[in-house]
């Protein structure tokens, strides 16, 4: 294992996930371009550097360089690969909400597809050719059998325009590292990221109502939304609510760096399932969170959400042994870290701006 790739070009880069990748980025020695156009993130006081990186950088004591910019602007995305001699690209950039990617679709196809074409038509031009792709588990659709591994059947039924983007995307993905030598395209199939870097400086912050369990229950403990809404109390799992695999942000971001340094024996395209290989269910994770914080969550159960599945868990022993990357931290490391950065950051990182946009 060797580590001489070393400036990472990052999409997205001002995310959830991506603030967390590029923390363990720059603390493992690598140099990172980043950029972000905003649309889920929001920019720094200054407006050069986002609030997230700007605390990423005084976490790490290390700089990386930002820029505010949209995938779909290509010529100043080749400007940036004129500028900087980038050796890998990370690609996080993507709208990711499944009920508005039912609402406009189009805009979903054109900024994740189209944003993803320009990339890697850039990425051609200037001869870089390794590529680690945000896909999710949503490519499974319903599953044919549990845990999921990586030769499920991928595309056949997803439900949503969000999660047909990831699957067209691989799809894409795949067809340019068979039509030229020499390209690496790692996708990696994120379960549930949840969780915070343990500083409680970093950590998710969505844009109006959360869509996803984890944010909602810390907006609820934090006083921001009075009640949970359960999704359903008649999936076919042990106490009948959905159970998904969740899985710690910063296990998740220490898997791109594995793939960095296990790139060189690595094949053409390969895809991995990032997930700890448990399943939890909606009440289990409740508790996990009271427990692990002590605050009480009010829920009420209500009717199934539209397209939802009852169980979704990983098989991530591709990744552990090709990868030698294991998720470690436990549900309540989960909730804990959650919790630290929620409850120092209730408006996220907009913070007073927040305040008045959410009321
Ligand atoms: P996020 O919304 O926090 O981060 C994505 C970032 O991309 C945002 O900061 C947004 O402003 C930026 N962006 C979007 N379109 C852009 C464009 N055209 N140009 C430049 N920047 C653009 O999302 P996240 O949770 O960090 O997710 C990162 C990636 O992982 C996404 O591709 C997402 O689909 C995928 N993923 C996330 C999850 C999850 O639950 N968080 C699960 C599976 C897969
Ligand atoms: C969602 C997305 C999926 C995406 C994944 C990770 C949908 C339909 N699917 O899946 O495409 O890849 O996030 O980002 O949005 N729950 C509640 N109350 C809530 C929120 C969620 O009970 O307020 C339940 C859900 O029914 C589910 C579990 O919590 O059983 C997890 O939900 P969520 O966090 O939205 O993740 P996924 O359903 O896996």
């Amino acid at each position: 294992m060797q580590m001489f790739r070393t400036t990472v070009f990052v999409t997205g880069g001002a995310g959830y996930v991506g603030s967390h990748t590029i923390l363990v980025l720059l603390n493992a020695g690598y140099e990172v371009v980043a950029i972000d156009n905003f649309v889920n993130a929001i920019p720094g006081k200054d407006g050069s550097i986002p609030e997230s990186l700007h605390r990423v950088q005084e976490l790490t004591g290390k700089s990386l360089t930002f820029y505010k910019m949209d995938l779909l602007d290509k010529e100043s995305l080749e400007s940036i690969f004129s500028k900087h001699k980038l050796e890998c690209v990370i690609h996080f950039a993507a709208l990711k909400s499944v009920g508005e990617s039912c609402q406009i679709p189009l805009d979903y196809y054109r900024n994740n597809i189209g944003g993803t074409i320009n990339l890697v038509e850039v990425m051609k031009k200037f001869g870089v050719k390794n590529i680690i792709f945000s896909s999710s588990a949503t490519v499974y659709g319903a599953p044919q059998y549990l845990p999921l591994d990586e030769k499920h059947p991928v595309g056949t039924s997803c439900t949503n325009p969000y999660g047909r983007t990831k699957y067209f995307i691989e799809e894409i993905l795949k067809d340019v590292a068979s039509a030229e030598k020499g390209w690496k395209v790692i996708l990696l199939r994120y379960f549930n990221p949840v969780g915070a870097h343990e500083s409680g400086k970093i950590g998710e912050d969505p844009q109006g109502i959360p869509n996803n369990l984890m944010p909602y229950i810390s907006q609820v403990a934090v006083k921001r939304r009075p009640e949970l809404q359960v999704f359903g109390n008649d999936f076919n799992t042990p106490d009948g609510t959905g159970m998904r695999d969740y899985i710690h942000v910063m296990d998740l971001a220490e898997g791109h760096v594995a793939v960095l340094k296990n790139l060189d024996a690595m094949k053409t395209c390969v895809a991995y399932n990032l997930g700890t290989g448990h399943g939890y269910t909606v009440l289990q994770v409740i508790k996990a969170f009271e427990e692990a914080t002590g605050v009480k969550i009010p829920y009420t159960v209500v009717g199934r959400r539209i397209g939802d599945l009852g169980s979704l868990y990983a098989d991530s022993s591709l990744a552990e042994k090709e990868l030698d990357w294991k998720a470690k931290k436990s549900l309540v490391e989960m909730c804990a870290d959650t919790w630290r950065w929620q409850s120092q950051n209730p408006m996220g990182f907009r913070g007073e701006i927040a305040a008045i946009q959410n009321s």
